[in-house]
């Protein structure tokens, strides 16, 4: 039985698109809401290719390590979208910034090859996801190499096909994540690329409409007065809002307001990575559930065989879902008729 029902409203429009770092499915399902048919996808973690067949059951999913992945041997048929979320440990600011020197950072160029194998039926628009921080590492090197790859790729793209967008601006959710978004048009398809990000126009919504206080969670969310935290939780939830989010930091204990901080795959490693909050029954993380539509994945299913730290870490790795409905609308009105860029009309 799955944890929660699903309720996703389908409108369908002529583009096509092939997710590559699949995950749980935020491309996948911001593409579907906008009329975008999903054809294919790739990943390689079984718990997450689980889940996102619970809530996509039509997408044929090749689950597989990306570097095995071929476009004859899979019989991967040409899409008009490519989007990868590719793995970002290495870019990140937290981590130890190794870049493409670290087998992570290398999967890039797994989605040039990939393009490549496609060879004149590649994508029109390629759509690629990760941290901010990609931007900058390494003096602005690593950013130079990923202009590089998708130019020779044949794709216009430069620094000004970039922008960092934040989930409570662009889709109104109460939490404070930053992403970098780019995004690439073929050389074949368009004259030139003006793509235009979605603007920030979403008015943020409260916390109370997504941390269901008045139910209690399973004990196992509850947090033990044993635990060596706990003090530490108690005696900064005493002094600041009772209607807050806390999450413990490496010393300490931080309070939020307004919005949740931005949750992260690390959340599935259990411990005290889950933000907490209080409620009449005590101390508790945010619950699955409340992560899931933090991330705007609403009626979302997740099967029974999925643990709750892969829940969490599926979350925590996912793209809003929201925000990529608005790229995923972004893209099909430069794809179709606001641009000055296309090069012939489509469907
Ligand atoms: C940041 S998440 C992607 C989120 C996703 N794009 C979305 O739309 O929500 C990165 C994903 O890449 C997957 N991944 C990492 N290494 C991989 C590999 N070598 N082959 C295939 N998938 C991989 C991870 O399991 C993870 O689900």
């Amino acid at each position: 039985m799955p944890r929660c029902s699903n309720r996703q409203v389908v409108k369908t429009t002529a583009m096509t698109a092939g997710c590559l770092f699949a995950g749980m499915g935020g491309f996948c399902g911001g593409l579907q809401k906008a009329g975008i048919q999903t054809l294919w996808a790739n990943e390689k973690d079984e718990s997450a290719v689980r889940t996102f067949l619970a809530n996509y059951p039509k997408v044929r999913v090749v689950e597989k390590d990306v570097r095995q992945l071929s476009v004859d041997k899979d019989k991967l048929p040409p899409v008009d979208i490519f989007t990868a979320g590719f793995p970002c440990q290495s870019f990140s600011h937290a981590g130890h910034k190794q870049g493409f020197d670290d087998e992570r950072g290398s999967l890039f160029f797994e989605i040039i090859r990939l393009i490549r194998e496609f060879g004149e039926r590649k994508p029109k628009i390629i759509l690629l996801e990760n941290v901010p921080h990609l931007a900058h590492g390494d003096g602005g090197k690593w950013l130079q190499v990923i202009i590089a790859q998708i130019q020779l790729a044949g794709y216009w793209f430069s620094k000004d096909n970039l922008r960092i967008l934040k989930t409570d601006q662009v889709a109104g959710l109460p939490q404070g994540r930053e992403r970098l978004f780019m995004v690439a048009a073929s050389i074949d398809a368009f004259y030139c690329n003006d793509f235009v990000f979605p603007e920030s126009k979403l008015k943020l919504r409260p916390l109370t409409n997504f941390v269901k206080r008045g139910k209690k969670a399973r004990p196992s969310d509850y947090l033990s007065p044993d635990n060596r935290y706990y003090k530490a939780i108690v005696a900064q939830m005493k002094m600041g809002n009772p209607q807050s989010i806390y999450q413990l930091r490496r010393y300490y204990v931080r309070e939020y307001p307004v919005k949740c901080p931005t949750l992260t795959a690390n959340m599935g490693g259990g411990g005290h990575n889950v933000p907490f909050i209080r409620d009449r029954w005590g101390i508790r993380r945010l619950t699955v559930e409340e992560c899931a539509m933090l991330q705007g994945f609403e009626g979302f299913v997740f099967p029974q065989e999925v643990s709750d730290n892969e829940c969490y870490r599926q979350i925590g790795n996912a793209v809003s879902l929201p925000v990529a409905e608005q790229l995923a609308e972004a893209c099909l009105r430069f794809y179709k008729s606001e641009s000055r860029c296309l090069k012939r009309v489509v469907a």
